[in-house]
């Protein structure tokens, strides 16, 4: 029986090994992070991250052919085939501080691979990395003992969070870069027939390594750049009264613009979107290519814009002071389905409000853990509560950061009847029923669409 190994039991290890482990019985998939707590939590009923269907998954191959481990150095001595899942954040120290990848982590891990490797492996770059990382791998890896063959293959993971079981086993595509040698064909055909056993064979994409690794990148900035294109308008739609989600119907019917990520909203989070977009700005730039690196570089600055355009809307139309109100945030997440607040637009949101003096409620369903991790530095200023009906008593506002679906569906009559007058909602999710929230007697302020308000 071959064994597959991923170092990193994180968002992207965990669930990807688990789907692994459940297609492929005749394989033995070995999970392995320095975190003792996220191996345990992945062994217990109660998994490390909070994604639909995963526990199904899981539970299915866990104890048959998936484990969970912190025994790295015989896990890695023992598997056949490694995949790397370390965290990449971007760096906050030294050189390219602020947008480039902070590669410590993953370097560690190759060399914990090259030290405790005694028979050849295929490595497989499973996190998103700046391009040519490989070849900074290889090195490291070629640099021991003769004899041991590394093959480095890329195989970057498109799985969104929420959706994650769903992305695993049905992708758009499964994209797998190796190098053009007898070895690298060779571990490019070993990979492929391991998702082959769900995934149809025209969706098995293979590409060199280095566009393996940018279309990584690239496919994370365009998804990002449409969110700032369509909130760019929104914008726009706010002064002319246009109706952004009109707008976004109208363009998405063409077919050459597709209708998908062109709901306009106070702005993108994820651990993916802004960082990733970094990277690529600090590689374009390190190769004089600055008109490149400015151009993707907007759109994260139209992000920030658009996450600080709406705490100014919040205060301008509270009569240009939120100081001493409450305004209960609805959803902390950086998106539905998800605990996860990694750049959340409620980050910035909340720390704007607090800034001007409100009393901050958070509310979420899945988030209030992180967040209150996120917000702990602002001490009396935010308090949590996960009824978002409690949440709303005595409030001035709500802010809608998320667009959890029970938002939808709340007693809003009752929510009112508890709020302090006039009551505001600011829809920075354009996903409540603004007109019959207008009805009750709210203030309703939609992200690009007029306002309805009885003021
Ligand atoms: C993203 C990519 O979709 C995925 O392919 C990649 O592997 C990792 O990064 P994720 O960060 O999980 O996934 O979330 P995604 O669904 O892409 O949403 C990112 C952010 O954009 C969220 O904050 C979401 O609310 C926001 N968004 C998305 C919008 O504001 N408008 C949209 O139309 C779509
Ligand atoms: P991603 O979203 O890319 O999966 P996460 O931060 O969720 O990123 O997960 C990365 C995981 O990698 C973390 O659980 C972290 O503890 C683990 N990790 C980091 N460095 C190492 C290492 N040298 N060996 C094993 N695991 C590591």
């Amino acid at each position: 029986m071959k064994t597959i190994l991923c170092i990193g039991a994180g968002y992207v290890g965990g669930p990807t090994m688990a789907m692994i482990a459940l297609k492929c019985p005749e394989y033995r998939v070995v999970v392995v992070d320095i975190d003792a707590e996220r191996i345990r939590a992945w062994q217990s009923d109660r998994l490390p991250i909070y994604e639909p269907g995963l526990d199904r998954v899981v539970k299915a191959a866990l104890n048959r052919n998936l484990f969970f481990s912190t025994d790295i150095t015989s896990s890695i001595a023992e598997a056949d085939i490694i995949f790397v899942s370390v965290n990449t954040p971007t760096k906050t120290f030294g050189q390219g501080s602020g947008r480039a990848a902070d590669l410590q982590f993953w370097e560690k891990t190759a060399r914990e691979i090259l030290a405790h490797s005694t028979t050849d492996k295929i490595v497989v770059e499973k996190s998103t990395l700046p391009v040519r990382t490989a070849e900074a791998m290889e090195r490291i890896l070629h640099s021991g003992r003769a004899g041991v063959h590394f093959e480095v293959l890329s195989n970057p993971e498109f799985l969104a969070e929420g959706t994650a079981v769903r992305d695993l086993e049905n992708p758009d595509r499964v994209l797998i870069g190796g190098h053009d040698t007898d070895s690298g064909r060779r571990a490019v055909a070993e990979l492929v027939s391991i998702y082959a056993h769900w995934v149809p064979r025209d969706r098995i994409l293979t590409a060199s390594v280095w566009s393996s690794e940018l279309s990584k990148l690239a496919a994370n900035a365009f998804l990002a750049q449409r969110i700032s294109s369509i909130n760019s308008l929104s914008a726009l739609c706010e002064h002319t009264e246009a109706d952004v989600s009109e707008v976004a119907r109208a363009i998405g019917m063409d077919n050459r613009i597709g209708p998908r990520f062109l709901n306009a909203s106070v702005g993108f989070g994820g651990s993916c979107f802004k960082k990733d977009i970094l990277n690529l700005v600090y590689l374009c730039d390190h190769y004089g290519l600055h008109e490149v690196a400015a151009y993707w570089e907007q759109v994260v600055k139209m992000n920030e814009y658009q996450e600080d355009r709406f705490v100014q809307n919040v205060i301008a139309s509270m009569f240009n002071t939120v100081a001493g109100k409450r305004i209960a945030v609805f959803g902390f997440a950086f998106k539905a389905d998800t605990g996860d607040t990694r750049e959340s637009p409620a980050i910035r949101v909340v720390r704007g409000l607090v800034a001007e003096r409100a009393q901050v409620v958070v509310t979420d369903p899945q988030a209030l853990g992180n967040a209150h991790r996120d917000l702990a530095d602002l001490g009396d200023a935010v308090t949590f509560e996960i009824d978002p009906v409690k949440a709303a008593v005595g409030a001035h506002a709500l802010a809608v950061m998320t667009e959890w679906s029970d938002y939808e569906r709340l007693d809003y009559r009752r929510i009112y009847g508890d709020m302090v007058k006039p009551a505001f909602v600011f829809d920075g999710r354009n996903r409540l029923n603004h007109r019959a929230l207008f009805d009750l007697g709210f203030n309703v302020y939609p992200i690009g669409k007029k306002p309805l308000s009885h003021l």
